[in-house]
């Protein structure tokens, strides 16, 4: 999150003033810098009514599940979306981004968490710590993002009724 200081010569898409939210490169070193250099195309503008610790917070997490729901699953209305960790950084805006996008979203959580997530704009919440969740879906044709490092079993995924699955982990030390 910040304010642009400086342009380069043919940026048009932005001004300087401007408040913006990017995802620096995790490859790089700046991300805590007090000024950075980015690419003009890779910054979102800020709207006003949102504050600069809860715009700092959207581009890894909210831009991920975005990529997840959006960009890649493309969850239309009358899909059936399972999101595993629905309580979860991630989880918790895929639930909003599919619930948006007309989906009949089921997601994993833990008891405690059954209220908040169907806050977020769940249908159904399943406890993963007293459920069977492979069993409880497995009627039913699915776009699931998976956010947690268990689920995606041998013995769930030969049920083939999953229509698309993303499974959101980290690799090799990172977020991927
Ligand atoms: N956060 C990011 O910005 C980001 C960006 C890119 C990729 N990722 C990746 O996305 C994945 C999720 O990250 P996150 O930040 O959303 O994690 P998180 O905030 O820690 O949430 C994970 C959720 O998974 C649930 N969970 C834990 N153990 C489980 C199990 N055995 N079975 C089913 N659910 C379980 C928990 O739900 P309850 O609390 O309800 O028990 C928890 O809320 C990770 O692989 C991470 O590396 C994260």
């Amino acid at each position: 999150m910040g304010i642009v200081d400086a342009l380069g010569a043919d940026v048009t898409s932005t001004r300087i003033g401007q408040r913006i939210a990017h995802h620096s490169d995790l490859r790089r070193q700046c991300g805590l810098a007090q000024y950075a250099v980015a690419e003009a195309a890779v910054l979102a503008a800020v709207p006003a009514r949102l504050d600069a610790v809860a715009a700092a917070a959207l581009p890894c997490a909210a831009m991920t599940a975005y990529q997840a729901v959006v960009r890649r699953l493309r969850v239309e209305p009358g899909d059936t979306v399972l999101v595993t960790g629905g309580a979860g950084g991630v989880g918790g805006f895929a639930v909003q981004l599919a619930s948006l996008a007309g989906g009949h979203v089921i997601a994993t959580a833990s008891t405690w968490n059954a209220d908040h997530v169907l806050g977020l704009g769940a249908h159904e919440v399943f406890d993963y710590h007293s459920e069977d969740i492979a069993a409880l879906v497995a009627c039913r044709r699915l776009v699931m993002v998976h956010l947690t490092g268990r689920l995606v079993s041998g013995r769930f995924l030969p049920l083939c009724q999953i229509g698309l699955l993303l499974w959101v982990r980290r690799r090799s030390g990172r977020s991927g």
